[in-house]
């Protein structure tokens, strides 16, 4: 079975890609719908649906939605938006060809991770010894408010756990409001003494994006070949590095500001504050991430510019005083990120003492 070219434009996309469920509907050889509520994962061209461990009666190979698909492969699947606000409807339906990919696959193994990204309810489920469902789409339509964010927000700590690392993103401009949404949140960041030691610097604009990659692209490669990388895996990585800098629709670059902190007579409480300074940084650079998250956005984080940050400065004309650490990039995933990492468990994690 082979994925088909992409059908869904960058709208039912980013549509899609934010459903936690949908509805498919399968029909065997006597042509009787079926329809049931699924958890999906979407890659470019294909949809995916883990045969999982919630309660059910029967084996996943007699289930159903597999016999039937296995007497005959069209399928649909529909995702939807429904809100008392009757200007939030939406839904985006996808028609296509489905069948099983079974473990030991390259695909099947792909399939878990995509999922297990997407659901951290999977972490703790063997999906990996079932068949997974993969739907090629073959068309997909769709109706009303498709671009407008969700009135309906996830609870905090769902979009901590749902909120995921980026590195491919749709052509689909970011309404400048949006981004103005997600520097507020930034703003709200909790900081030493209250002084919001960091400053930002928004980059939409493909000239000076390209000025930018150059900046750090000349850094990079002498760094990797004081690695001892051969000059083609160098290459390879900075074209890859640039193209994620062009690529994003907007490009977030978070700047340490120091001046505006305490002094000490002494090294150590000196290095101490702007350490804080640090940390700050984070918190503010998380709150970019999840705000984006929230707001229907997804985000990517990129350290380059800790290793050359004279060189960004000077490439985007800055105050010598903000000091470049992370480049967050903005815009809409172009699909499920494929190397969502899971997470250690909380027992290597914490110690607890009496
Ligand atoms: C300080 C910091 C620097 C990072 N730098 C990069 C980077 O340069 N390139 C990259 O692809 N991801 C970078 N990341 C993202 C991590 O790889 C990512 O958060 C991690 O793999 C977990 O995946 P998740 O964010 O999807 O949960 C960075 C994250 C942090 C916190």
């Amino acid at each position: 079975m082979k994925a088909a070219s992409e059908t869904l434009t960058p709208e039912q996309t980013t549509f899609l890609v934010r459903r936690r469920v949908a509805r498919l509907a399968t029909a065997g050889a006597a042509a009787e719908p079926h329809v049931v509520p699924v958890c999906f994962a979407y890659a470019p061209g294909s949809v995916y649906i883990a045969l999982d461990e919630k309660p059910k009666d029967v084996s996943p190979a007699r289930l159903k939605r597999v016999r039937n698909i296995l007497e005959n492969p069209n399928v649909a699947l529909v995702a939807d938006r429904y809100s008392e606000d009757w200007s939030l409807l939406a839904f985006v339906m996808v028609r296509g060809r489905a069948g099983l990919l079974e473990p030991g696959e390259e695909e099947h193994a792909a399939a878990v991770r995509l999922l297990r990204g997407k659901y951290h309810q999977y972490e703790k489920m063997r999906i990996e010894a079932n068949p997974v469902i993969a739907i090629r789409p073959t068309r997909a339509s769709s109706w009303g408010a498709l671009d407008t964010p969700d009135d309906e927000r996830p609870p905090v700590l769902d979009t901590i756990r749902g909120r995921r690392s980026v590195r491919r993103y749709l052509r689909k401009e970011v309404p400048a409001e949006l981004v103005d949404r997600v520097l507020e949140a930034a703003r709200w960041a909790p900081s030493p003494h209250g002084r919001q030691p960091w400053r930002f610097a928004v980059i939409t604009n493909e000239e000076t994006k390209n000025r930018l990659a150059e900046a750090m692209g000349g850094e990079w490669r002498s760094n990797l070949r004081m690695d001892g990388q051969s000059p083609e895996v160098v290459e390879k990585r900075l074209e890859g590095s640039r193209r994620r800098l062009l690529d994003a629709p907007v490009l977030v670059l978070v700047c340490l500001y120091l001046e505006e902190l305490d002094t000490y007579p002494d090294a150590a409480r000196q290095q101490g504050e702007a350490t804080m300074a640090v940390h700050s940084l984070g918190a503010a650079a998380q709150n970019v991430l999840l705000a984006a998250y929230d707001l229907g956005l997804d985000a990517g984080w990129m350290c380059a510019p800790l290793f050359c940050p004279e060189k960004v400065v000077e490439a985007l004309a800055l105050d010598p005083r903000m000091i470049p650490h992370a480049l967050l990039t903005l815009g809409y995933a172009e699909a499920d990120p494929p190397k969502r990492r899971g997470r250690k468990p909380l027992d290597e994690l914490v110690v607890y003492r009496d």
